[in-house]
């Protein structure tokens, strides 16, 4: 028998969607296709794919392609650049989700190690949309003393460390305005995987010991983690095999059902589950959900993550093998069934970019 829960307009606030100069990893067509399937309303998409997010011809190159190709709604990053220019981030600021940092190495070409240029960005943002940021380690505390000082929204991606946590647990008790988001492949894997998962389980934050594992979990449990991203960055297989493979993971399509097996292993509740997944992103980057914007999860099916029934473009995932539980049979985007369970019924273009949806 059927259990199906409804889970209200979700969004996933961080991944790699391609297309551009990298549409033969992915395009946005297979990838927001891939997040129906996956059960998401929208997806926001980061900005380090080439050429990266962090001038105006740039931003409008793929705001022409994601309109044209989107499935389901979406979102795009500005990225931080070498230079911090205010007016151009006073031209972006009511299309874009947010601006995005690195201050890590990662794929891409963005990174920014000076503080004294990070403090620029800092300066020149508008704080009315977040700034997330890519920080490990003892990067989060620089982060932390921009935030301290010029009180932007700052959203921590990806966070994989029992360190990091341990910083985090302490900005929020000084009342700092941050907020976290974690994994599900830093979640379920760790670095004892590897050796196993070879190309498959290299990704960026890497992944950790089985003892920050389980400081996640604990951290989900104690209320500390706002959101659940995928992270979802697609690789060819051909690339992966490679003797130096590209760091990421896709994930639009197995977050879900690793977060419903979780509920199911008692692990966290469903409420906490639909606010990880849709409440908490959606209030972190100010959007609201559209009317009739919902997805239905049948809970009492289990299946075993394949390659053969996987949308998104890049077809392998780290989970291959994995039993999970949970399948989306039904996507509603603005009262439109855009996702039956098997097929995408809405055209290509039909998404849209909820930050101007929502001006
Ligand atoms: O592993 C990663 N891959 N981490 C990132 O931060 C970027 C991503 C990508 O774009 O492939
Ligand atoms: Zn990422």
């Amino acid at each position: 028998m059927a259990r199906t829960i409804t889970i209200p307009a979700m969004l996933d606030p961080h991944v790699h969607l391609r297309g551009m100069e990298w549409a033969h990893k992915a395009t946005f067509a297979s990838e927001t296709a891939a997040a129906l399937a996956g059960g998401y309303w929208a997806v926001f998409d980061m900005p380090n794919t080439p050429p990266s997010t962090i001038t105006l011809p740039a931003l409008e190159r793929k705001l022409g392609e994601i309109s044209a190709q989107a499935v389901c709604d979406w979102g795009v990053y500005f990225g931080a650049g070498p230079i911090a220019d205010a007016a151009t981030y006073q031209a972006v600021i009511g299309r874009v989700c947010g601006l995005k940092m690195y201050n890590n190495a990662t794929t891409g070409e963005l990174l920014i190690e000076d503080q004294a240029l990070r403090e620029q960005h800092y300066r020149a943002w508008q704080p009315q949309r977040p700034i997330a940021v890519h920080a490990e380690g003892r990067t989060v505390l620089d982060i932390l003393a921009l935030v301290r000082q010029y009180r932007a929204p700052t959203h921590f991606c990806h966070i994989s460390l029992s360190e990091e946590i341990d910083y985090l647990q302490a900005a929020k008790e000084e009342g700092l305005p941050v907020t976290l988001g974690v994994t599900p492949h830093h979640l379920y894997l760790t670095e004892a995987d590897i050796p196993a998962l070879g190309a498959f389980g290299l990704m960026k934050p890497t992944l950790k010991s089985e003892a920050d594992r389980a400081r996640l979990w604990q951290a989900i449990d104690s209320g500390i983690v706002d959101v659940i991203e995928s992270d979802h960055a697609p690789h060819t297989l051909i690339e992966k095999a490679a003797e130096r493979p590209p760091y990421g993971v896709p994930g639009l399509e197995t977050t879900l059902p690793l977060m419903c097996l979780a509920v199911r292993e008692r692990r966290l509740s469903l409420e906490r589950l639909v606010d990880l997944l849709a409440n908490n992103p959606r209030a972190i980057f100010g959007i609201a959900a559209p009317p009739d914007t919902y997805t239905n999860v049948d809970l009492n099916v289990d299946y075993v993550i394949e390659r053969a029934r996987l949308r998104g473009a890049s077809g392998w995932s780290p989970f291959e093998g994995m039993r999970v539980t949970g399948k989306v049979t039904g996507v509603w985007i603005r009262g439109r069934h855009a996702y039956d369970g098997e097929n995408v019924l809405v055209p290509p273009g039909f998404g849209r970019n909820v930050v101007e949806a929502a001006a």
